[in-house]
């Protein structure tokens, strides 16, 4: 209700100034309406909590439940990346943790966690059976792949922080212990390794894993994904909810041919507003004061704007120019994909490039859709390398330091 009206009168606001003066109003201002704090807490709850009924994957096809039940103990559980969320576990189980009377080796604990709904973006039911606490069903949240948390308690364990992507988490790893997927399958899915997921290998059987992106930041950009696909948040958040989580739902794209069908119950498109206002309202984390040099910094940015050329296509407040244009493939540094892999824009529907938003950077690596970049330093020389640009050590070094501050 209020998100629709703000925007209304933001678009009625900008025609008005467009008709007095036509170079006083951008269309990037109109379709920005402030977050509306409401819809935006409904919003959290789904990003972390909400399964969309994908349980009719993950436990009746998966099998999850049980593999959980026998082979994953939370040991093994922060190895594979999950995280537990520190503040959903009472005292006396912090308490046990810390005298070692709560077994970290057993998988009883993970249920324990499961039950406490204390494992980031995994969402159990656990029932009573025979007296014993049994995982009966078992899904996953958007927060699997982009939450982590702050480690405060022990590696693995602390707050959560929503929006960070869980570079540590090895989703391909976690679905291959399947025992529903035949070796061909699981030998791709172990091929991905951690912070890395292919949205798109069950729906056209190639093989190219990507980072896991933040969820943070994304205020003002209406071109969504690597490649651009949505122009809002919400139309890739059910791609992934119903064709990649599972979900009941349905989604359709005419581009790349995908028609999926979960469910006769939509537990999905009702919430979509929601969900993409939380994502909307989640900034992106400003660098760590001591993290970079501001006088170097504060060179890079005459590098970044001028001898780099970086803001011909990293412009605006958000270093993109995404709302305007994307990139053909061949103007983009980040292809050909390593390892003989397609190129991922021709898998998808739009073909081409987004520019990245910047913000946070320090934050994220690897670096580019495929992470081919592992730093900072490797994406500066990869721009020089390829774009021919001829940059000195020192500029190099302080558009690096630039980069760290954004
Ligand atoms: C299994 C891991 C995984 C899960 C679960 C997941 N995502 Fe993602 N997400 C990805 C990957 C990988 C991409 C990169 C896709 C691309 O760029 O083509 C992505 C892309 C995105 C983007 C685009 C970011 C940008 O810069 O444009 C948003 C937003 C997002 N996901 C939100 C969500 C939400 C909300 C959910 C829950 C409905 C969700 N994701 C579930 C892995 C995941
Ligand atoms: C022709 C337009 C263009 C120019 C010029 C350009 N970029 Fe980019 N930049 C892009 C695109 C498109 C991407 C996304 C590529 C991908 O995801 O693989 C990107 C990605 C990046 C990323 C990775 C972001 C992430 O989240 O992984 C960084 C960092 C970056 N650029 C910095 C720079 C710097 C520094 C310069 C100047 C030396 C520069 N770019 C020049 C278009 C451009």
């Amino acid at each position: 209700m209020f998100q629709s009206g703000g925007k209304r009168s933001a678009v009625l606001g900008c025609l008005f100034v467009l008709a007095a003066a036509p170079s006083g109003c951008s269309s990037d201002e109109a379709a920005t309406p402030a977050v509306d704090p409401t819809l935006a807490a409904m919003g959290k709850d789904i990003f972390r909590f909400d399964t969309f009924g994908d349980e009719t994957f993950w436990t009746d096809t998966l099998m999850m439940n049980t593999v959980i039940s026998t082979a994953v103990d939370p040991t093994t559980a922060l190895t594979v990346g999950l995280k537990v969320d520190a503040e959903a576990i009472p005292a006396d189980v912090v308490a046990g943790v810390q005298n070692g009377t709560v077994s970290l080796t057993s998988p009883a604990t993970t249920i324990a966690l499961l039950k406490l709904n204390a494992v980031v973006g995994v969402k159990g039911t656990v029932e009573s059976v025979g007296g014993v606490d049994t995982l009966t069903r078992v899904g996953i949240t958007c927060a699997l792949c982009h939450s982590t948390v702050d480690n405060s308690f022990m590696a693995g364990i602390g707050k959560r922080l929503d929006g960070w992507p869980n570079h540590d988490l090895n989703p391909g790893a976690i679905i291959a212990l399947s025992p529903a997927l035949p070796a061909d399958k699981k030998a791709v899915y172990n091929s991905w390794g951690a912070g890395k997921y292919d949205p798109r290998y069950n729906q056209d059987g190639m093989n190219g894993p990507q980072v896991i992106p933040p969820a943070f930041g994304l205020l003002g950009i209406n071109s969504i994904t690597a490649t651009g696909d949505g122009t809002d948040i919400a139309y890739w958040n059910r791609y992934v909810a119903v064709t990649q989580m599972g979900g009941h739902g349905t989604f359709t794209e005419s581009r790349t041919g995908v028609e999926v069908t979960n469910g006769t119950d939509d537990q999905v498109s009702a919430k979509l507003p929601a969900l993409q206002e939380y994502q909307r309202s989640i900034a992106a984390p400003a660098p760590p004061a001591d993290s970079f040099n501001a006088a170097a910094a504060a060179r890079g940015k005459t590098v970044f704007e001028g001898a780099g050329k970086c803001a011909t296509c990293h412009s605006g407040s958000e270093f993109t120019d995404a709302n305007s244009k994307l990139h053909e493939p061949s103007e983009v540094v980040s292809e050909p994909e390593p390892g003989g892999v397609a190129s991922y824009a021709s898998r998808t529907a739009t073909k081409k490039y987004r520019t990245a938003p910047l913000k946070g950077l320090w934050q994220h690596a690897p670096y580019f859709h495929n992470g081919s970049a592992a730093t900072l330093d490797a994406v500066v020389e990869t721009y020089d390398s390829k774009k021919t640009l001829g940059l000195t050590a020192d500029q190099k070094a302080d558009l690096v330091q630039y980069l760290k501050s954004l």
